[in-house]
């Protein structure tokens, strides 16, 4: 047995993490899905919860395990997602990585779509998702003291995260070319196990190299428990 005697400077305190993608049914055995792995997310929730605090992660469908430490809530939906993290509050931050998806069949069908004798595909009706980021982060009375967002992009990076700042109410939004050919770990970031981003907040933009999303999980682990942290003696 290995005593860990690493500081602890988030004790005691609760943070709530979102990961992974959500899942949107179609009818019965379909879905809308993204690519989201959940590795940046869970690697976060498994740094914070190295450094001592009370981690509760809201996770998406994905094929990687529980982060060790930490106390998971499985969901399916944006809906799902939503209803979770809202009864995890009141919160120290939440920090919002999950790839949500942005729509979902307008109804479900309750029996499996059939092609039908060769008329073609039928039109699929969306409907916007819940913002769950947005509606914490502009709540008056539930949103933590420390709220953190990702922005997933493929052109504008900057601009269009700075927007999502402004929209979301975040303190910080990570934001990531998630680009196939960004020229990141070969196969781009979702997926991939490399990461390089542009940390946005109000006072400016701090480009990070390329690491691996453990280390990009443990230098935000870092900024929390900065923001956040007790001085360890
Ligand atoms: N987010 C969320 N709920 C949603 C959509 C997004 O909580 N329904 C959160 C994500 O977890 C992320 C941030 O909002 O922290 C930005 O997500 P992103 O997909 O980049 O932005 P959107 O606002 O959905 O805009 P778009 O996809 O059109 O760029
Ligand atoms: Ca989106």
């Amino acid at each position: 047995r290995i005593l860990d005697t690493a500081p602890k400077p988030l004790a005691g305190k609760r943070i709530v993490v979102t990961s992974g993608p959500t899942h949107e049914p179609i009818d019965p055995v379909r879905y809308i899905a993204n690519r989201s792995s959940g590795k940046q997310g869970h690697a976060i929730a498994a740094a914070l919860a190295r450094l001592g605090a009370d981690v509760r992660l809201v996770s998406g469908p994905v094929a990687i395990p529980d982060p060790a430490g930490v106390s998971v809530t499985h969901v399916e939906t944006a809906r799902q997602m939503k209803a979770a993290v809202e009864g995890l509050l009141p919160a120290d931050a939440a920090i919002f990585a999950a790839a949500v998806a942005d729509w979902r069949a307008a109804t479900e069908a309750d029996e499996k779509m059939k092609k039908e004798g060769g008329k073609g595909p039928s039109s699929l009706p969306l409907t916007e998702n819940p913002d769950i980021l947005a509606g914490i982060g502009r709540h008056e009375s539930l949103r933590p003291g420390l709220v953190i967002g990702f922005a997933a992009e493929t052109e504008r990076l900057v601009e269009n995260g700075r927007a999502k700042l402004r929209r979301k109410g975040a303190d910080y939004i990570v934001a990531n070319d998630v680009s196939p050919d960004s020229g990141i770990g070969g196969t781009g970031v979702m997926g991939g196990d490399r990461n390089r981003i542009t940390l946005l907040s109000p006072d400016g933009a701090e480009e990070w190299p390329e690491m691996s999303k453990d280390q990009v999980a443990e230098r935000l682990a870092g900024l929390v428990a900065e923001r956040l942290g007790r001085p360890f003696p």
